[in-house]
């Protein structure tokens, strides 16, 4: 019997293994891609700028100070392994002016061609003591503030109405499996959570299950939850595989349906 089952598992592995590749994404090749890294100036995000140069991709670094800019270019074209790579610096504050960041992103594309690998890691962290701390960074659990992240199911209100008036079929149909909510029911989900100083606050199995499988670092309230989510997880992330393979189904559905009219369409 133990056989069995071992023999059984082996199989069941080399079968994933075999249909693996089928399912996973092709690797993105390096040489002569065009990466933007945001941040690409300094630290982390300049050594994954140096990484993809060093396999043949063309940069586009994204910062504000100019001169960290240019010393970061001259920096990384010292590792360059053909004459036709570029680098390209562009100033902007990521962190404002959106109009402007899609215009220079726009720049950088006529100049590279489309991007093909995005590095957002423009930013910076700030730590220190809560009261010595401006009011949008500041540690919140020493002093009894705790933090609730809602996740609110498809709830019909107003806004999305709005909404549905320009979502495509795919993400309907992906809506339509699961239930409309009313504002109330969620509102107090949401308000039963925040005031037990729940981190998540979730609706429904769905709910539930997204929440969990989404948990990572995030903090307990309980050590019940904790069990709960160390228990589920496997099997919902089995779940989820079923609910994904489901979701891709309906958009290759919807695009074959949409060739289908286009070519109608042309022989009309
Ligand atoms: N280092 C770590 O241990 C660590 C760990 C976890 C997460 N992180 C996160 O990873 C990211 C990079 O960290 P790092 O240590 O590499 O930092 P870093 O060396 O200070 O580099 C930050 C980069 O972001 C740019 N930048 C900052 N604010 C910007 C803005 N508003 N618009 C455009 N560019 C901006 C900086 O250039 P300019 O100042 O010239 O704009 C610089 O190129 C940060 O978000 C950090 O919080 C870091």
């Amino acid at each position: 019997m133990l056989l069995l089952a071992a023999a059984f598992i082996v199989a069941f592995v080399l079968l994933l293994y075999m249909v693996s590749p089928l399912i996973s994404p092709k690797p993105l090749a390096l040489p002569g891609a065009h990466v933007v890294v945001t941040g690409g100036s300094s630290g982390i995000g300049k050594s994954i700028a140096i990484e993809c140069y060093k396999q043949g991709a063309f940069i586009t670094l994204v910062a504000r100070d100019e001169n960290k800019l240019l010393q970061a270019k001259k920096e990384i074209e010292k590792h360059s392994i053909n004459d036709k790579q570029v680098v390209l610096c562009i100033s902007v504050d990521v962190s404002q002016d959106y109009g402007q960041v899609e215009n220079v992103i726009k720049q950088a594309q006529e100049k590279l061609g489309p991007v093909d690998m995005l590095v957002n890691c423009a930013g910076s962290s700030v730590s220190g003591k809560f009261e010595d701390l401006e009011i949008n960074y500041f540690e919140v659990k020493p002093y009894n503030v705790y933090i609730t992240i809602a996740y609110p199911p498809d709830t019909d209100t107003p806004g999305y109405a709005e909404e549905n008036k320009t979502k495509p079929l795919e993400t309907q149909l992906i809506s339509e499996s699961s239930s409309l909510c009313k504002p109330e029911q969620v509102a107090k989900q949401i308000v039963k959570d925040a005031t037990q100083g729940n981190f998540n606050s979730s609706i429904g199995s769905d709910g539930y299950m997204l929440s969990s499988l989404t948990c990572g670092m995030s903090p307990v309230t309980s050590i019940t939850e904790g069990l709960q989510q160390i228990v589920t997880m496997g099997l919902f992330r089995t779940i989820a595989l079923f609910y994904l393979g489901s979701f891709d189904g309906i958009i290759r559905r919807c695009m074959i349906q949409r060739t289908k009219t286009k070519t109608v369409d042309k022989t009309a």
